[in-house]
């Protein structure tokens, strides 16, 4: 008899960690799965937006991956080889660095990882300390940067920190410009001007009680945060004030990077350059993979300052070679943009049709849909109170539909879309109508929830 979801869920269920965390929001087993598209074991066919959390630039199974995969495979090649070199070592790292702008590019060194991004911000940690012998990091609010200890520091999540003691001390949180939810009760542009006026206060008042750190840390587009974006000139402040002190910024693309945002990294869009930049996700073209590339200056560690045995994944860099050229002669970024508009504007029509959507918000193919309770009362700005009840349910309901959606941002109350780069214009309009009608179904279910409740 053929093996179910359930039963496969049962039995991770019986075996797995409590710590397992998708498959409590998206309970199925997957047995195939191509582009966008990926099938449950009870035949069921989802459209993918988590895409491997943003691993997965080109969808799953793209047939330039395989095939360069395959290539490697029947050549002979070692497939691990700690950080010794090879060909296909030097092709990714002359792709790669073709890829960044030349001003960064001309000057950079680049330190392979183990293969996951937390991994790379460990080392972004290690290299500034090492370069500036100072020992505190600034970091921002709803920044993600990963579960080891190092970065789980630098993660404004407080509800994976809770039962962890001694996490790395000396951090500190700066305001991120969050405009629906200003940190400053403002919005707009004075909202996240006053941020950079503040930052800039504290880094010079000499009893701020924080002494200048070795690095900071920032994502441009704040992902697990809640789909944010920080605006440009926001970005310009804050390089200009690091660089006027010489403190390291340790731009964070782990989820951005490789054309995600309409760029082929989110610091373009902001004409700045950092001093490190974490790398991960889809640069291993779907296979583990994580790089910090920074300026040279910084390269004061030494031998072994970060090994570790998994760096040589030598089918991760031929699946990120082919991923990095499919997404280069296909101008997939320019086409992340085009159709992340389109995304865009037609949730914006499914917010005017409903009546639980406080923000749609993103860049290029990262995209957030804050779900509010309007019944409830706004704060001065107008924003309404998170709703992460509605948000689950809404979750389900695209599940049941038919569409793998995540949720992050505060309380878990924004819906995630991260498709697949490759995504085209009809299949963001299917999407769409299933997320419609998973809003509408939501919400109905909750009036119904409420009404039994009082009657
Ligand atoms: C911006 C950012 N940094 C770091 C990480 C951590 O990467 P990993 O889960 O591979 O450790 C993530 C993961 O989502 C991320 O989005």
């Amino acid at each position: 008899m053929e093996r179910g979801n359930s039963f496969y869920l049962n039995s991770q269920s019986s075996w797995e960690s409590n710590a397992r965390s998708y498959p409590r929001k998206i309970p199925i087993a997957i047995t195939w799965a191509k582009g966008i598209m990926v099938r449950d074991a009870d035949g069921k066919s989802y459209y993918d937006c988590l895409s491997g959390a943003g691993t997965l630039a080109l969808g799953h199974n793209h047939p330039v991956v395989i095939e360069a995969m395959q290539e490697t495979l029947r050549s002979g090649l070692p497939l691990h080889t700690l950080d010794l070199t090879t060909p296909m070592k030097q092709q990714f790292v002359e792709e790669l660095f073709q890829c960044l702008p030349s001003k960064f590019a001309n000057r950079a060194k680049i330190q392979f990882c183990g293969p996951t991004g937390a991994d790379g911000v460990e080392a972004a940690i290690k290299l500034v300390k090492t370069a500036t012998g100072r020992r505190n990091m600034m970091s921002f609010h709803g920044g993600y940067h990963g579960m080891t200890n190092g970065a789980l520091s630098l993660t404004g999540n407080l509800s994976p920190k809770q039962h962890v003691a001694n996490l790395m001390p000396d951090v500190q949180f700066m305001p991120y410009p969050y405009n629906y939810r200003c940190p400053f009760g403002v919005g707009g542009d004075e909202g996240h001007r006053i941020g950079s006026r503040y930052m800039e206060h504290v880094l010079n008042d000499p009893e701020s009680g924080i002494v200048r750190p070795a690095g900071m840390i920032i994502e441009v587009v704040q992902g697990e945060g809640g789909v944010i974006p920080a605006p440009v000139e926001w970005l310009r402040e804050i390089r200009r004030m690091t660089c006027e002190r010489e403190i390291p910024l340790i731009i964070d693309e782990v989820q951005t990077g490789l054309g995600r945002t309409g760029k082929m990294f989110a610091f373009e869009h902001a004409d700045i350059t950092p001093d490190v930049l974490v790398l991960s996700k889809a640069i291993g073209g779907s296979l583990p993979l994580a790089v910090i590339i920074y300026d040279e200056s910084l390269d004061q560690w030494q031998p072994g300052a970060h090994a570790g045995t998994f760096r040589g994944n030598q089918l991760g860099m031929a699946a990120g070679i082919a991923t990095i050229q499919f997404i280069k002669q296909n101008q997939i970024d320019k086409h992340a943009e085009k159709v992340g508009d389109l995304f865009q504007y037609q949730l914006v029509n499914v917010k005017s049709d409903t009546s639980c959507i406080g923000e749609v918000r993103g860049k290029g193919l990262m995209i957030g849909v804050e779900i509010v309770n309007k019944e409830g009362t706004p704060d001065h700005l107008g924003s309404y109170p998170a709703y992460p009840e509605l948000a689950k349910m809404i979750q389900q309901q695209c599940v049941s539909r038919g569409l793998i959606v995540e949720l992050g941002g505060r309380y878990g109350s924004v819906v995630r879309f991260l498709p697949p780069l490759i995504i085209t214009d009809e299949q963001v309009h299917d999407i769409i109508a299933i997320f419609h009608d998973a809003v509408t179904a939501s919400e109905r279910a909750i009036i119904s929830k409420l009404v039994e409740v009082l009657s």
